[in-house]
């Protein structure tokens, strides 16, 4: 792949050489999609699922280390049954298939969220997922899943006092769910919404937020270099001044 990748109707070129290590996304819109078509809202999560494997295989093509999207909140299990049911299902169906492949691929696959309260067939896919990223050292996709953001800075806090550890940025970091993965440089929420919604509270102190009105599984490569040259064009001073 050259040093610069230029698609279809992306106004710009993506500067391979200047990538964000690390993408965070929240897949938003897939209700309103569905809503759109007089399809049920679970028909919107079915093809965002699909958005997020072909994004997820972008990513890893473009040479993006790591994807963290979020997939549930720990406010979503207000959402009528059958909702939720199809969410969970469609994390067990990708679960499935990274275990089938993730070898094959030597990709690393992460959740991120409070896993106790999920089903025992789910919480042990999680662990044979978890153990065999361990073996790893390419691509990472983490998947926010009952996840959210206060809760992952309390549970650190308490554990990092437990520990009895100095409270620095860096051992406080070590309690969190995305312990050992650096700050996401990009924050992406597409749908037109204009918020976090508890996303990577302290991951974010320094990411750079782009905002669009695509529906997620209307998001696609295009869409997603538009984001990244979007990020290239920013100024990142990180508080500080440009010599
Ligand atoms: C937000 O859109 C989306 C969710 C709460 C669920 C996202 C889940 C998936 C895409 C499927 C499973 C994920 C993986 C990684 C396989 P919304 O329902 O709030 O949309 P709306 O704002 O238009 O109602």
């Amino acid at each position: 792949m050259g040093l610069f990748r230029k698609r279809g109707n992306t106004a710009g070129q993506v500067d391979m050489s200047r990538l964000p290590r690390h993408i965070a996304i929240i897949m938003d819109g897939n209700g309103r999609w569905a809503k759109k078509r007089g399809l049920p809202r679970t028909a919107g999560h079915k093809v965002g699922a699909e958005t997020f494997r072909d994004i997820a295989t972008y990513c890893r093509e473009l040479g993006v280390e790591y994807l963290t999207v979020y997939a549930f909140s720990t406010e979503n299990w207000k959402r009528p049954k059958d909702e939720v049911d199809t969410i969970m299902e469609l994390l067990e169906q990708y679960l499935q298939e990274a275990i089938n492949t993730m070898e094959r691929d030597h990709i690393r696959l992460k959740i991120l969220g409070d896993t106790a309260a999920l089903s025992p067939k789910l919480q042990q896919m999680v662990a044979q997922t978890n153990a065999i990223s361990t073996h790893y050292q390419g691509f990472q996709a983490n998947i926010c899943l009952n996840y959210g953001g206060r809760s992952e800075i309390l549970r650190a806090a308490r554990l990092c006092a437990e520990a009895g550890e100095e409270w620095t940025e860096e051992n406080f970091g070590k309690y969190l769910w995305s312990a050992g993965i650096p700050d996401p440089e990009l924050i992406i929420r597409p749908s037109g919404e204009l918020r976090l919604s508890n996303f990577l509270l302290w991951q974010c102190a320094y990411s750079e937020f782009y905002f669009c009105d695509t529906l997620w599984p209307d998001f696609d490569r295009a869409a997603l270099d538009r984001a990244i040259i979007d990020y290239q064009g920013r100024d990142r001073r990180f508080g500080g001044v440009k010599s």
